[in-house]
């Protein structure tokens, strides 16, 4: 339960567990969340086991009920008890078969599919492991999966294919969880696997193989989270937690990038030098707040390496014919690593030709491992479903990326590169300073608590700011919010500005180029003149915005290209706090699961 508790951010409508105890499996499952398993445990508390498994549990076949929630049982005498993450895409024809054989079925799961399938094949073999692999074969689609017996005592047998699994190698125990977050109150020696594998461990061993059953071993590793990293440090929210744990995130995310000789460094690339400076495009795919960290970096990368940069949405690349070839290369952004989208996204730029390179967050995870390069943040873990922490990683790991690529291909930036990592290196301070006077902003959080709509204007990298501004506030306080690039307003948005609208202005330092710091300070008196009720984000010292403001929000000053690592800090805190006085779930918002590992 302690497991499932650290896990529960991954998606919580359901959770059950199951325990072998000798020759029968106890299960206890309910819809909601993981409270309502406590309660119910606690009602009929199951006999002692060492031998359990147990899930948290995001819809996708069937809704969150007690009959769907898993553990699912297989098999006649419901010896058979499975969990899984993922989707069985042949789950419709499997079902079929298995009725016309006269199976009965409890549930509208996926899962319970692959329980009975589990279940008969272990009637065939007598082993478990050897069950788990005769039905994986069969099996298409993404999917983690759990398994105990009755008759296999002491035994959890797990396969994995496009989803999360990781197993914790305890002193006579050992675990397996959808991420290390589940188990390292216990152990912190854990094992990274390997693309459709199957794990068998009992207290004290642990067998890998392939699906085809070749052995295999995973690559083991020392979580350096700490139990007290995924807790929340006295803040009421982890959301709370993680935005002040932005300059860590910021600052670790810089360590160790540059070697003896003061040259950047990318942790794993097996991509050429040669093939780098050959690169004609670069293409960056990703989800969400992932995506608006990808279109802040297009006009670093753009400024500092002269090489094209497009931003698109993970899902809509997939599914359109992009012009890909061997000098692209494909940056995918993903927090998780495991993001559905954005996986097959890179799936997809691989089939094309295209380099691949991984910006994650979360070591061992599936895109990072299919991708030619990786450069993780270090962020840690982000366990609320609100991306704050990561997304400033995100952003700063892209202008690394960036630099680096500058650095490599020489051309007029590279020999600044050094000057940009310096003032990198200085970015924790100022959103130190700015984390310390955002009371007003909770002020004006709880002044607008009944607000209904919040329009967000940025220019230039302050544009991506704004829709990050506005997803923070959807997925939140759920109300609509909108944002715009500031010059787009005369194009029709400015229509919906009514007496008394907020809209939150991102304006550029007055040093910004060409001008556009003028320019939003003109769209400001726009609204102004037609009723908005301007929240404007400016840089301290800068007294052009005062006549048109209702509030002034100061963000240190700094250079345009690194402005985004603080203007989005005050969105998003207002966003946590307006949550808060609408008494809403700030960790978990309604309808939300932290890794959409589903397309
Ligand atoms: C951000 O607050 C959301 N939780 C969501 O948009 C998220 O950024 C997106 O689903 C991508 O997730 P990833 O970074 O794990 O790939």
């Amino acid at each position: 339960m302690e497991g499932l508790g650290r896990l529960e951010y991954r998606g919580y409508d359901s959770a059950g567990v199951a325990l072998v105890d000798d020759d029968r499996v106890a299960t206890a499952k309910r819809a909601g969340k993981l409270t309502n398993l406590r309660e119910a445990l606690a009602e009929n508390p199951p006999a002692d086991s060492a031998t359990a498994i147990g899930h948290t549990r995001w819809a996708t076949h069937g809704g969150p009920t007690n009959a769907n929630a898993h553990p699912h049982r297989g098999g006649t005498e419901g010896k058979l008890a499975l969990v899984h993450n993922g989707i069985i895409e042949n789950f419709h024809s499997l079902r079929q078969s298995l009725l016309a054989d006269g199976v009965e079925f409890t549930s509208e799961t996926d899962t319970e599919v692959v329980a009975h399938l589990v279940a008969s094949a272990y009637a065939d073999s007598g082993d478990l492991t050897r069950a788990m692999q005769d039905v994986v074969g069969t099996l298409e689609g993404a999917f983690t999966l759990l398994a105990v017996h009755a008759d296999a005592p002491n035994t959890v047998v797990a396969a994995r294919r496009n989803s999360p699994l990781v197993v914790g190698l305890g002193d006579g125990e050992n675990f397996m969880g959808s991420d290390v977050a589940a188990f390292i109150g216990h152990t912190r020696k854990a094992l990274e696997l390997g693309q459709d594998q199957i794990v068998t461990i009992t207290p004290d061993s642990c067998d890998v193989i392939n699906f085809d059953g070749t052995p295999s071993e995973g690559k083991a590793y020392d979580v350096t989270w700490d139990a007290a990293a995924a807790e929340k440090d006295g803040y009421d929210t982890f959301m709370e937690k993680e935005i002040h744990d932005q300059p860590h995130a910021v600052r670790d995310t810089l360590l160790g990038r540059t070697d003896e000789n003061g040259q950047l460094v990318l942790d794993e690339m097996s991509i050429t030098e040669q093939d780098l400076r050959g690169i004609s495009k670069i293409v960056i795919v990703a989800c969400g707040t992932a995506a608006y960290a990808g279109m802040v970096a297009k006009y670093a990368i753009e400024r500092w390496t002269r090489i094209p940069v497009e931003v698109e949405l993970a899902h809509e690349f997939r599914y359109r014919d992009p012009v890909i070839d061997e000098n692209t290369l494909v940056v995918s952004i993903s927090q998780s690593g495991e993001t559905a989208d954005t996986l097959m996204a890179v799936r997809h730029a691989k089939e094309l030709g295209a380099r691949t390179l991984s910006i994650c967050n979360t070591h061992g995870s599936t895109i990072p491992r299919e991708s030619d390069a990786v450069l993780y943040t270090h962020a840690g873990p982000e366990i609320a479903v609100a991306s704050t922490k990561a997304f400033v990683a995100q952003i700063t790991a892209s202008y690394i990326l960036g630099l680096y690529l500058a650095q490599l291909r020489g051309g007029s930036f590279g020999r600044n590169a050094a000057e940009v990592l310096e003032e990198l290196h200085g970015i924790p301070a100022k959103m130190s300073d700015l984390l310390g006077n955002l009371a007003r902003v909770k002020e004006i959080a709880y002044f607008m608590a009944d607000t209904r709509s919040v329009l967000f204007l940025g220019r230039h990298v302050g544009f991506p700011i704004a829709m990050e501004g506005a997803l923070k506030l959807k997925e939140l306080a759920y109300i609509h919010a909108e944002g715009f690039a500031a010059g787009e307003l005369k194009h029709g948005p400015i229509a919906l500005i009514e007496p008394g609208q907020p809209v939150f202005i991102v304006v550029p330092s007055p040093s910004a180029e060409n001008g556009l710091h003028g320019k939003v300070v003109s769209n400001i008196q726009e609204i102004r003149a037609r009723g908005a009720r301007t929240l404007v984000i400016a840089e301290e010292g800068d007294d052009d915005v005062v006549p048109f403001a209702d509030e002034v929000i100061r963000i240190p000053a700094t250079s345009q290209l690194l402005a985004p690592l603080l203007t989005v800090v005050p969105l998003q805190y207002f966003s946590l706090q307006l949550s808060s006085a609408k008494g809403l779930d700030v960790d978990q918002p309604r309808n939300l699961a932290k890794s959409v590992t589903v397309e």
